[in-house]
């Protein structure tokens, strides 16, 4: 049983305990019905408190649970509620550090509360694509109003205990106790202080009205119609807590009940939930025991103060770890500090950060020109020029100089990390930091292990990662790592759908339908050209037999490269990014499609969708294959968080196991008939047609 029972003097204490926050899994629900029923049955007992061991009262229902049996399992958090409320011994809730979702409802439930300061209260479902389904929707507007209530349950987010529930007029906590170390003691005092109390105070019988009714709900209504385009839940928000404006109290608890049972089975939930887990799992390597110990990480150094440097920086200064910027010339440092204070300076503009901030953390960056001024950082990120030259010639400058252990990492986003190790003595102390641009914004960075990257190398680098606010994902050593090698034939498909009849506007438009935060066309713009161009030059003696598409090389050969150039596929104004369709370059293409022969023909936004995302679903699977990746999920984090594709379709491989892959298979077998089209690398991955072929999924 994963909740404890013990009995202090009169007071039965039910303290939760099924660790990592207390998630109300089947056997933690069980515990709490088993000790009510004892508590009340024991004669000695006349109060009853409910608590949660370690680090949370509740972190609400056990998501690991959720599309299994044992959440339909007796008792269900409605029959535990609803055993809270029966219980004719007063039950108090004592709550503390976390109290989310299914916790909060437990709570609610309880005749009364105490809370500790700096416990995080939310009804966070949203986020997982549901609502609160265990009365949340209907009691808490009944002890913070509607209004305080609506907006937590729409946005998700957490507030402070002492920020919120003692307000004039609210109900949400009997008593805020004084600090964290006081609850237990206080609430058991409280608990034998309303022994006696009868009737027992339940939230469901508190009045819930708004005094604008209908215009309220309208409006609130249209608050949510931006946020919720892709996302049925925040609307469904607004149905629940209406209805317990105008309902009777068990009906709103019945109409609640059925908006979270539909909501629960569309494909934007299970593709939220999968990613909260998602995300998660991607820090566990399989071979790196979450025990393993870590290296100190206290400075660091940053080689190369260009577009990227800075912005790896930035991340590092942010996290209060100081940094010193190494450059060839002082000018390049001066540069590469500038472009920092600007973007520090942007950020203290717009509000974003406070000035003493700003000044705090260009107090911790440091530059010099020489590699003895480094010795001491614990962690070097190299970021020159892409040259296996320069990368050669940084490292063997880094073997001389770093102390033994200290971590030597390089954000390359192509070059071969095994061979960049082998210049060093220690290639046990190197692995692949890729951060992505702009560094200080993106969330996802690849962590690229090499042959020999010492476990606790990775163990450190998926630490400090999560310092520094990113996302990591452990890949192998190959071409692209998981998210280039994917994108390289999602760009080819687009170059074949050029050819085949359809404009970058047509193409980048079905993807942005379909979620993607940018089409392929306009990403090509942001990212330059010219990238694609010089790996395609390589591609072109490398794998001669590999089938391109021309029409990225023409576009390059008139030099326009993207954005950087204000001009690629599209135009661009000084200072905007708005991409203006350029008729030159529709006539381009055309030109470029007559001089193939080729009759174009009408393509369906449908199957631009499948070409381009099944192309990233097929290579994924050779990714997964070779093990360059560690699970099917962490792809869909690198493509969630890397390359934005839509978080309400959870990434490619999730997509795609919506689909069905029998679906995705079939669509590659019709591809793979059209002659401008490549047949060969429409053949399924041997994993996706073994996958497809048993009826199963990626994840
Ligand atoms: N169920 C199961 N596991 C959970 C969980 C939950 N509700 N919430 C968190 N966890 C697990 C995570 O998976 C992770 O496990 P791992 O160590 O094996 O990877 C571990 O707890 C720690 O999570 P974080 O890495 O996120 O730790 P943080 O300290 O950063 O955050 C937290 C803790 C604030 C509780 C955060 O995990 C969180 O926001 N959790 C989600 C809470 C939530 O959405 N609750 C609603 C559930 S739905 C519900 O209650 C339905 C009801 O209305 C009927
Ligand atoms: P950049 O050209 O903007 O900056 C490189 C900097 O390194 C320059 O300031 C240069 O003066 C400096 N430099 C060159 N040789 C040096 C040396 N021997 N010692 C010290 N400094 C030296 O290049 P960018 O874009 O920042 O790329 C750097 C690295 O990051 C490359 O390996 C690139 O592949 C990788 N990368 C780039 C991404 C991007 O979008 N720009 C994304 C992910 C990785």
């Amino acid at each position: 049983m994963t909740a404890e029972y013990k009995v202090h003097g009169p007071v039965a204490v039910i303290t939760l305990a099924n660790p990592p926050v207390n998630g109300l899994g089947l056997s933690t629900r069980q515990g709490i019905v088993d000790g009510l029923n004892r508590a009340n049955d024991d004669a000695a007992v006349t109060s009853i408190v409910i608590t949660g061991a370690g680090g949370a009262f509740s972190g609400g229902a056990d998501i690991k649970e959720f599309g299994t049996d044992k959440s339909l399992q007796e008792p269900n958090l409605h029959s535990v509620i609803a055993a809270v409320e029966n219980s004719p011994k007063p039950v108090v809730a004592a709550i503390h550090s976390v109290c989310m979702g299914g916790g909060l409802e437990l709570a609610l439930g309880c005749h009364y509360r105490v809370a500790a300061p700096g416990c995080s209260v939310a009804l966070p479902e949203v986020k997982l694509g549901i609502l609160p389904g265990a009365g949340g929707t209907q009691r808490l507007p009944r002890v913070l109003g509607v209004e305080a209530a609506l907006n937590m349950i729409v946005s998700g987010e957490a507030i402070k205990s002492e920020m919120i529930g003692m307000l004039p007029g609210q109900k949400l906590f009997d008593k805020l106790v004084a600090s964290p170390e006081e609850l237990a003691a206080e609430a058991l005092a409280f608990a034998q202080s309303v022994a006696d109390v009868r009737p027992l105070p339940l939230v469901r019988n508190l009045p819930c009205k708004h005094p604008q009714g209908d215009a309220y709900f309208q409006f609130a209504r249209n608050m949510v119609k931006g946020m919720s385009k892709n996302f049925p839940a925040p609307a469904k928000c607004v149905d629940a807590v209406e209805a317990a404006t105008k309902r009777k109290f068990a009906d709103g608890l019945l109409f609640e009940r059925e908006l979270f049972i539909n909501l629960m089975w569309t494909p934007e939930s299970r593709s939220l939930r999968h990613l909260f887990l998602a995300e998660r799992a991607a820090s566990k390597i399989p071979d790196v025991p979450s025990d393993t110990p870590k290296r100190d990480i206290k400075a660091v150094a940053v080689i190369g103060a260009g577009t990227m440097g800075g912005g790896i920086a930035m991340n590092f200064l942010n996290a209060g770890i100081p940094v010193k910027m190494l450059e060839m010339k002082q000018e390049a440092l001066d540069r590469g500090i500038a472009t920092i204070q600007k973007n520090y300076e942007a950020q203290v503009k717009k509000g974003k950060l406070k000035q003493d901030k700003y000044e705090q953390r260009m107090a911790l960056l440091s530059t010099t020109l020489s590699y003895d001024d480094l010795k001491d950082a614990d962690l070097v990120i190299e970021a020159v020029f892409e040259e296996i030259g320069v990368k050669e010639a940084v490292f063997k400058e880094l073997d001389r100089v770093m102390k033994p252990g200290a971590i030597l990492a390089s954000n390359t986003s192509t070059l071969d990390v095994n061979k960049i190790a082998n210049f060093t003595k220690r290639p046990q102390d190197v692995v692949g930091l890729h951060f992505f641009s702009p560094a200080n914004v993106m969330k996802l960075l690849e962590v690229v292990r090499g042959d020999a990257t010492a476990k606790d190398v990775l163990a450190t680098v998926m630490a400090i990662a999560k310092k520094i606010k990113k996302t990591a994902v452990v890949s192998g050593v190959c071409d692209g790592f998981i998210g280039n090698r994917m994108i390289e034939q999602y760009g080819r498909q687009g170059g074949f759908l050029l050819d085949e009849g359809c404009t970058p506007e047509q193409v980048d438009k079905a993807m942005e339908k379909f979620g993607m935060a940018m089409g392929p066309f306009r990403m090509g713009d942001l990212a330059g050209n010219d990238i694609g161009w010089a790996i395609r030059k390589r591609r072109y003696t490398e794998k001669p037999d590999m089938k391109y598409s021309k029409t990225a090389d023409l576009l390059c050969e008139k030099g326009r490269f993207g954005q950087k150039t204000g001009a690629g596929w599209y135009d661009y104004v000084p200072g905007k990014r708005d991409a203006i369709p350029n008729a030159e370059v529709v006539k381009m293409i055309e030109d470029h499609r007559a001089s193939l022969g080729i009759t174009p023909r009408k393509i369906s936004d449908e199957e631009i969708v499948q070409r381009l995302v099944f192309a990233l679903v097929n290579e994924a699977a050779y990714i997964l294959e070779e093990g360059i990746a560690n699970k099917a999920s962490d792809i869909d984090v690198v493509y969630i968080f890397g390359y934005g594709f839509p978080v309400y379709r959870g990434g490619p491989l999730n997509y795609a196991d919506e689909v069905g892959l029998f679906n995705v298979v079939q669509a590659m077998n019709r591809f793979a008939k059209n002659p401008l089209d490549d047949a060969a690398f429409w053949k399924p991955a041997p994993l996706l047609a073994k996958l497809a072929a048993e009826g199963k999924t990626f994840n």
